[in-house]
């Protein structure tokens, strides 16, 4: 028997209990001294992952690609770049993170491949050839005209033209980056065919990237079209059938009650899970706000997800910190606070680091992380948040976010010292965020540290249990700065939490319906008795700013 089928959890369930993390591997850790990370580097630091408490490592594509969408421009799905090493080093990798108990999720690009990639240099090159459909052509721009851009800052039009072919071919994103034609049956087969080369060699699951937009078709908007949740359903049923225990997380950043469509039905499943970009901006709206408002009505728009479904949780990723899912004042105001330089925006966001958004202040990063770790779902950290990283907005696009990890004080940590002392905020400064401040290193051995807190507390919600896959009821708080919820045991056994999250920047006193009549409440960081509910269920609290607990429900 293989040491992997030893360690690895058994529950086809893992990943309502998992906590993930999203590494790029060029950003992790570079062994070769080339500048880029690689699979060595990731091999050697999946001690640090399993120390940390990483139950699933969500790895952004490392396939052979130009790297001008920091490789979600796929130009060979089945090669792995080789600045990033061998395929050995993958499966090294693989097999070791296996045998750490941590599985390995890794992204899956289907809605559009590199114009580097074979089948477009064939299907420019050879319309009536095995490929030529593999597109979406046209001899008109002036088709789809309802569909949005979505990167704005870059790009004018979904349709660009080919001079080889003489035909225009859509593309959602950048323009070196052709949409693959769903309408072609052979796209199915080839994309089915790349998903079991990699599920073959034994990755735990696949994030869907920018899944809403296989489908497009006249008059429609090109988002979520149902022939693309049919296809989602034919993919999931392949794997059910063929790869049971392996898992499918959807990236569609889409309105509550679009995206859980995402998770199908109990007839026609599709994702495991689907990560809850409703729910993200309204975290960083109410830590200004200093309201939870709009993320209680947040929470109360999201629609239960299937039996077996989870949310996947998140405060930041690769990517800008979206906006598109606020309304146009929230994110006006959302801009005057986050991004004061317009260098910090991009496309319909802001690319900046969580430490640096959060003013590098430990209350505002604890607050925000408490709450991610408690709500329904399961939480994705970014690499770098759990040591307070910073970013460097020099770079270009998103890359400022994308700066390598700072394992210890050496100076090569992507910030281009110079440039960044232009600036004039003082928080963006290599003095606070650099390497020099920030490290693992520095942190690992000291137990105030972030990087410390944050080990601690993935403990303590693994020791609680119910965060993953409990229930969620929200508490009617006095003091519209407050969030509170219940979680509670599925199964009906276990602990039952309140968790509540002050957003005032002043200490305030609430009283919470938590209509548990005379029950203990326990705080599960300090061990402490904080009160206990009255005969209705009630119970008064002091909160610090920015004060937050979790609570375990006493007898
Ligand atoms: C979403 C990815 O997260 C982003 O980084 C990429 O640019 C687009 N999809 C296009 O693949
Ligand atoms: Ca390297």
């Amino acid at each position: 028997m293989n040491k992997s089928t030893i360690t690895l959890s058994s529950d086809p369930e893992w990943y309502r209990k998992a906590v993930f993390y999203e590494v790029m591997v060029r950003s992790f850790l570079d062994t070769n001294g080339d500048g880029y990370g690689d699979f060595r580097g990731m091999i050697d630091k999946l001690d640090y992952l399993q120390w940390l408490g990483i139950d699933a490592i969500w790895l952004p594509p490392f396939f052979q690609s130009p790297l001008r969408d920091g490789g979600y421009d796929v130009a060979d799905y089945r090669e792995v770049l080789p600045t990033y090493g061998s395929t050995a080093d993958f499966d090294e990798f693989l097999q070791g993170a296996h045998d750490r108990g941590m599985r390995v999720v890794i992204d899956f690009v289907i809605n559009h491949t590199s114009d580097q990639h074979v089948w477009f240099q064939e299907s420019r090159a050879n319309p009536e050839g095995p490929f030529g459909d593999f597109y979406v052509w046209s001899d008109t721009d002036k088709k789809f005209e309802n569909v949005r851009i979505i990167f704005t800052d870059t790009e004018t039009s979904n349709w660009a033209f080919d001079e080889l072919r003489g035909q225009y071919y859509w593309h959602r994103f950048f323009s070196h980056q052709p949409d693959l034609n769903f309408e072609n049956l052979a796209v199915h087969e080839a994309v089915l065919d790349i998903a079991r080369y990699w599920l073959d060699k034994g990755v735990d699951g696949f994030r869907l990237d920018a899944i809403p937009y296989l489908y497009v078709s006249e008059g429609n908007t090109g988002e979520s079209e149902p022939p693309t949740h049919a296809f989602i359903q034919k993919l999931r049923a392949m794997m059910d059938r063929e790869y049971p225990g392996r898992m499918l997380v959807a990236e569609a950043c889409q309105q509550p009650h679009e995206v859980v469509d995402y998770f199908g039905t109990a007839e026609t499943p599709e994702c495991h899970m689907a990560f809850n970009f409703p729910v993200m901006p309204h975290i960083f709206y109410s830590l200004r706000s200093e309201s939870a408002a709009g993320l209680v009505s947040t929470l109360e728009s999201l629609p239960e997800v299937p039996s077996g479904a989870a949310w996947g949780v998140f405060l930041r990723n690769h990517d800008e910190l979206t906006l598109e899912m606020v309304t146009d004042e929230q994110r006006a105001q959302m801009y005057e606070w986050y991004s004061p330089d317009p260098r910090m925006t991009v496309n319909v966001g802001i690319r900046r680091r969580l430490a640096p958004l959060l003013d590098n202040d430990r209350s505002q990063l604890e607050l925000a992380n408490a709450l991610l770790l408690s709500l329904p779902g399961s939480p994705f950290l970014y690499y770098g948040d759990e040591i307070g990283m910073g970013d460097d907005i020099w770079l270009d696009d998103r890359d400022a976010s994308r700066t390598p990890m700072q394992w210890d004080d050496s100076a090569n940590a992507g910030f281009s010292t110079a440039e960044q002392d232009k600036l004039y905020l003082p928080v963006v400064s290599t003095e606070t965020f650099g390497p020099h401040a920030i490290n693992v290193a520095s942190q690992q051995n000291d137990p105030s540290s972030l990087l410390s807190w944050t080990r601690d507390m993935l403990t303590l919600r693994h020791r609680l249990g119910v965060f993953g896959t409990g229930t969620m009821n929200l508490v009617s708080a006095s003091d519209p700065s407050v969030l509170s919820f219940l979680r509670s045991p599925e199964s009906g056994r276990g602990d039952t939490v309140l968790s509540v999250f002050s957003f005032s920047h002043n200490t305030l006193g609430v009283r919470l319906s938590v209509g548990r009549p005379n029950v203990t409440l326990l705080d599960a960081v300090s061990g402490q008795p904080v009160g206990a509910t009255d005969d209705d269920g009630h119970v008064v609290l002091e909160l610090a700013a920015r004060g937050w607990h979790w609570l375990v429900l006493g007898p």
